[in-house]
């Protein structure tokens, strides 16, 4: 039976009649056994589903219009080498942003020109090394990465497709949505204050160098509505025409980023990536015909909305500790301590970002109480998850299960306190398969050479 109150889960996930928790055909307490935990459990059909789902739902509403969209996967959500042939084999495209992430897909074997490269401070290694692979795009986020790239493409006698990343002033995601003239961030350069079309006019004078594409924006992470991205839109059309009426340069294409959001809690209520598609195509199409050019070619790079739910982090749990708080909601907490932490997922640290938990080797009927799920790190705010109901018996041994750990999780997981990161093991149908390994003390210190 599927988990019908818990929205959060991976497609296939069901509680069987011993009452644990069964992701697809997998016993959580056979997947730890064999695997160890703490362990991320990534199951492929789900991954792989959501990542066609985007494609198609952006593809078919664009059609309609008149238009393609290019689906660009964010690496930086989560990245290894089976991800990477899975979101090309998939139909979409890769989008990186270090060094690291190009060789994970020069090991992966993606087609160069399938490739995007972002980043603020790209080095001179990076920007030849995406070069060199036969990059599809290098998305511009400076005035002096222009001359760099004009540089770099001298060098290897070839001709570079770039896009301008543009800041809007729109910032989206998370709690705010404020729509300021100015944005006191890194990246991209500024509409408000015309360095974005000085960039562009830039990138126009260096035509035996550079090949502009077009336009890029990202409004921010994990929004969960659509009016900001319709915004944003506009502001690029926008651009795009005035950029045809100064230079009668038409570009060709409008990246809108990525920051698509996802439900971590069954609170959440993410947009449904079908509505969003076919309101920003009627949304872009109007806004064309107004500015009277034709519609572009689209580009999206969504990271989270296809890794974050296709994952569920098992965590075994140690010492539980009722601790006497005397506050006005309740009058002692259980700490229930896991065997990872902050250093598998530094989100709520960091963002405050919520999950649940679900016990998940067993079933309880003892009364929920108030808990805090804890990791086993040398610090008071290595928080879980600060406030949540767990059954009375839990206890050291049980497994718990977090969910939505897909995106952000093992890509930002660090060996603080000398903690070995989790291994990564994807599922389907019957296979379960190691496509990170664990860590090892042995890993750990490779590095310190004494
Ligand atoms: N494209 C660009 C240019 C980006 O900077 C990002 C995220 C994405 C796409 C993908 O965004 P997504 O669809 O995954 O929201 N560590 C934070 C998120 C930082 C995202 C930075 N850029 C977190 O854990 O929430």
């Amino acid at each position: 039976m599927k988990d019908k109150a818990l929205p959060v889960w991976p497609q296939g996930t069901t509680i069987n009649s011993d009452g644990a928790l069964q992701l697809g055909e997998h016993d959580v307490r056979a997947l730890a056994e064999e695997f160890g935990t703490p362990l991320f459990v990534l199951n492929e059909e789900d991954f792989r589903g959501r990542a066609r789902a985007f494609r198609d739902a952006f593809q078919t509403a664009f059609a309609e219009i008149g238009s393609d969209v290019d689906v660009y996967y964010a690496g930086k959500a989560f990245l290894c080498t089976a991800v990477a042939r899975w979101v090309i084999a998939d139909g979409l495209r890769l989008d990186t942003c270090t060094g690291g992430e190009l060789a994970v897909a020069a090991r992966a074997q993606v087609p160069g020109a399938k490739l995007g490269l972002h980043g603020n401070n790209k080095s001179d290694f990076e920007i030849a090394r995406a070069i060199g692979m036969g990059v599809g795009r290098i998305v511009l986020d400076s005035l002096p990465e222009i001359d760099q790239v004009v540089r770099a493409a001298k060098h290897a006698g070839r001709r570079v497709p770039v896009m301008v990343r543009v800041t809007t002033g729109i910032h989206a995601g998370g709690h705010e949505f404020i729509s300021t003239a100015h944005e006191d961030q890194k990246f991209g350069l500024s509409l408000a204050d015309g360095s974005a079309m000085r960039a562009i006019e830039s990138v126009l004078s260096h035509g035996d160098e550079l090949d502009l594409l077009g336009i890029h924006t990202h409004i921010g992470s994990q929004i969960q509505d659509s009016a900001a991205f319709v915004v944003s839109a506009r502001k690029l059309l926008e651009l795009r025409a005035q950029v045809r009426e100064r230079t009668g340069f038409l570009m060709p294409e409008v990246d809108l980023g990525g920051g698509f959001g996802i439900a971590y809690t069954a609170q959440d209520e993410p947009v449904d990536i079908g509505a969003l598609a076919r309101e920003l195509a009627g949304s872009i199409d109007a806004l064309c015909s107004e500015l009277q050019t034709p519609v572009p070619r689209i580009s999206i790079e969504p990271g989270r909305a296809i890794a974050g739910p296709s994952t569920v982090t098992l965590y075994r749990v140690g010492v539980v500790k009722p601790v006497t708080v005397d506050d006005a909601e309740c009058r002692v907490r259980t700490y229930v301590s896991v065997d990872g932490g902050m250093s598998d997922n530094i989100r709520p640290a960091l963002y405050g970002a919520e999950y649940s938990a679900k016990l998940a080797n067993r079933q309880s009927n003892k009364l929920k109480v108030r808990s805090r799920v804890v990791g086993k790190h040398c610090e008071s705010g290595d928080i879980v998850i600060p406030d949540i109901d767990l059954p009375a018996d839990i206890a050291a041994g049980d497994l718990l299960a977090v969910p939505a750990t897909g995106a952000y999780g093992r890509s930002m997981a660090s060996n603080y306190n000398m903690v070995p990161r989790p291994a990564v093991v994807a599922v389907k149908g019957e296979q379960a398969r190691v496509i990170v390994r664990r860590e090892t003390e042995d890993d750990l210190l490779a590095l310190d050479v004494g």
